[in-house]
Formats: structure tokens, sequence, C-alpha cells
């Protein structure tokens, strides 16, 4: 099992899940409006414990291309494992969208 922490709340859930289902399936408010394919950035997550040391091609791309590499990760690009400790940064309660976005499929895409 995985332990996800956000804020002050903590979730169970299992090993090798994309972090981005873990956490909307745990009643986490988190964006994916591509739908899982490293597109939006939109899903993106701020560690403060846990940080994969790896990152997909796919991630490490779209992060470059928006200045954002070094300062967050692709939630949809992610697999829980162990603790991780996580901020959702773009909300559907934060933002003018009425819904998340197209639900990421179980397998990682791209
Ligand atoms: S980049 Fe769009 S859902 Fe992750």
């Amino acid at each position: 099992m995985a332990q996800l922490n956000v804020g002050d709340a903590s979730f169970e859930v299992a090993d090798g899940v994309r972090l981005v289902l873990a956490l909307e399936d745990s009643g986490v408010d988190i964006l994916h409006r591509c739908g899982g394919y490293a597109g939006c950035t939109t899903c993106r997550v701020r560690f403060s414990e846990g940080e994969p040391d790896e990152m997909r091609d796919a991630e490490r791309e779209r992060l470059e291309s928006r200045d954002l590499l070094g300062e967050v990760r692709l939630s949809c690009q992610i697999l829980t494992d162990g603790t991780m400790a996580v901020e959702p940064l773009m909300t559907v309660s934060s933002t003018e969208f009425d819904d998340p976005g197209d639900r990421p499929t179980d397998d990682m895409t791209p």
C-alpha cells in the first residue's frame, strides 16, 4: 500500500496507481484537463515528500516547454509508491472549469 498525504488528510491507496487517479478517487479536487496525456499540466502537484527520482520523457518534455521543470510534477505521469505528500495546484474549485476533465485511463498515457 501507498500513503498519500494532502494537507491534513491522509489516504491509503494501492501501489502503482496513477497519482492523479489516486488523488481524485480519494476525494481530492484536482484537474486533469487533457485526460492524462501530459498535455495540459493542470494535474500539476508540488511534492513535499516522496517525489520520484525518475521522470517519464513525456512529463519532462511538457514541463520543460512550460518552464516548469523543477517546480512541479505531473500527477498523471507518476505512479503511487510509498509515502507521498503532495499539494494539488490547480483545482476545479480554484479555476473557471466546471469539471476536472476527462478521466485518465488506468494505464499510463501517452
Ligand atoms: S498533463 Fe493533462 S492531465 Fe496530466
